[in-house]
């Protein structure tokens, strides 16, 4: 059984999609990714889901993010229930969802937990880096819908704190301020942060998110 960790290098495999048939990392390209599993196919919460995240499309490709969904259903199941998600959710499906009938991946990526279920896959999410590394592992139970709110929030915080030698605090979201890395010392931070900082701690600087002008 899979025992992924954050840092490890996401599974490569090859899979049946609603999009072709296709190869995960030349897939991902240089792209982050979002690899995210649902339970069924015409099934209530999955259908907001998936349609929740086609509606976030343009959100997804302002930050370089391609999705792909999972669950152990057939292709020709996929695509009849695609057109149940574009009628209900009033959007279009716009990214693959792949067949997994034989739980390869779903093995591979330790999405079947027994005793939550032991036929269908939990919802859940892999972040992965253009390094191919997985940057962030969430596990949503059956019942409870995801909200992609929060996935872009947090890959806000994964892509800026990739760059930049910040954290970002509890509930921060996009523009607000930041932690400064516990690695950089105190008297180099003028330096590296030229718009300023607050030190409310010797372990506690803060500093305006430093890719913003
Ligand atoms: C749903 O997607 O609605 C769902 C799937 C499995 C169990 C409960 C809800």
């Amino acid at each position: 059984m899979a025992n992924l960790r954050l840092g490890d290098t996401a599974p490569d495999f090859t899979a049946q999609t609603t999009q072709g048939d296709i190869h995960f990392h030349d897939w991902l390209g240089d792209s982050w990714g979002i690899l995210f599993s649902h339970p069924a196919d015409y099934t209530p919460v999955c259908t907001t889901e998936l349609g929740t995240v086609a509606k976030y499309k343009s959100e997804f490709d302002k930050r370089n993010v391609k999705t792909i969904a999972l669950s152990v259903d057939g292709l020709e199941s996929h695509k009849a229930w695609i057109k149940d998600i574009n009628e209900t959710q009033h959007t279009e499906v716009n990214f693959p969802i792949i067949a997994d009938e034989d739980h390869k991946v779903a093995e591979l990526y330790d999405m079947i937990h027994p005793n939550a279920n032991d036929k269908q896959t939990v919802r859940s999410v892999f972040v992965i880096g253009p390094d191919k590394k997985i940057k962030l592992i969430i596990v949503y139970p059956a019942s409870t819908g995801r909200n992609f709110d929060e996935l872009l929030r947090v890959i806000d915080s994964l892509q800026l704190t990739a760059y930049h030698k910040v954290a970002t605090p509890a509930n921060w979201k996009f523009g607000e301020d930041c932690v400064v890395s516990p690695s950089i010392a105190t008297k180099d931070i003028p330096e590296i942060f030229p718009k300023g900082f607050k030190e409310i701690k010797p372990y506690l600087r803060i500093t305006p998110q430093p890719n913003l002008n």
